[in-house]
């Protein structure tokens, strides 16, 4: 019980997460991203180290440097990412896709410097949209034992926000959500968060509000749970 921040509760549970945010080349010197810093998949990956977890974080263009002591694989896009989760969960017990992942590329990437158009007019960038990584790991038969996704909504209504975050849930096939609402600064960058964590039973008591670390525990105590219905 409680947030087991001395427990050892995760004690040789291969736990694999993803973190930060995948950046999508346009040209040699130019990307799309987002601003997701990394620092809440961080938090996880030092919480289930504190409690025994053998971690590996697969870390996409953190803001914030890995912690010493954490293992990290290092990719920049969503295909380097794909990759890398889709290997690296076949030997998970637990898998979270922490990371913001673009939803869309783009179609041609230039071998060259893209030059501003002489007449001063418009470029159009023609984007395609990449594979979710979440669902192919929910539906695939290499699925980790126990898969948390996340979900960053605008919404301001609590009942639609769950609403969501049910769905998507279900869609992605992810045994546990957290949904964190992201509009007003909240979420990306800030040092604290909030999440309602959703598994196929619905919301799992209040919000979670604190530290990204206290987020990082809860996150966790419902994951070892999840497993140890499993075991
Ligand atoms: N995710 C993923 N692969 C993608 C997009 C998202 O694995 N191509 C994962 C994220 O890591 C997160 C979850 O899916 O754990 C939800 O991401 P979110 O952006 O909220 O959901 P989308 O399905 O992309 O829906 P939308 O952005 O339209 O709300
Ligand atoms: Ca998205």
């Amino acid at each position: 019980g409680g947030h087991g921040r001395t427990a050892r509760d995760l004690d040789g549970r291969r736990i694999v997460i993803s973190a930060g945010g995948t950046r999508e080349p346009i040209d040699p010197v130019r990307f799309i991203g987002n601003r997701s810093s990394g620092r809440q998949g961080v938090a996880l990956a030092e919480a289930a180290k504190q409690r025994g977890a053998d971690v590996l974080l697969v870390a996409a263009n953190l803001e914030i440097e890995v912690p010493a002591g954490i293992e990290s694989f290092t990719v920049t896009t969503t295909a380097q990412l794909r990759e890398a989760m889709l290997e690296r969960a076949a030997s998970a017990d637990v898998v979270i896709m922490a990371a913001a992942v673009a939803d869309y590329r783009p179609e041609d990437v230039s071998d060259t410097k893209m030059k501003k158009e002489a007449d001063g007019g418009p470029v159009t960038l023609r984007l395609v949209q990449n594979p979710d990584i979440l669902t192919e790991l929910g539906h695939a038969d290499r699925r980790a034992r126990v898969l948390v996704g996340f979900a960053a909504e605008t919404t301001s209504d609590e009942a639609e926000l769950i609403r969501l975050a049910a769905e998507k849930r279900e869609r992605k096939g992810c045994d546990l959500i957290a949904v964190n609402r992201v509009d007003g600064g909240r979420g990306f960058g800030a040092a604290d968060n909030e999440v309602r964590l959703i598994d196929a039973n619905g919301p799992l008591g209040a919000a979670v509000a604190g530290s990204k670390s206290d987020v990082a525990h809860a996150i966790l105590d419902a994951a070892r749970d999840l497993l140890r219905g499993r075991d």
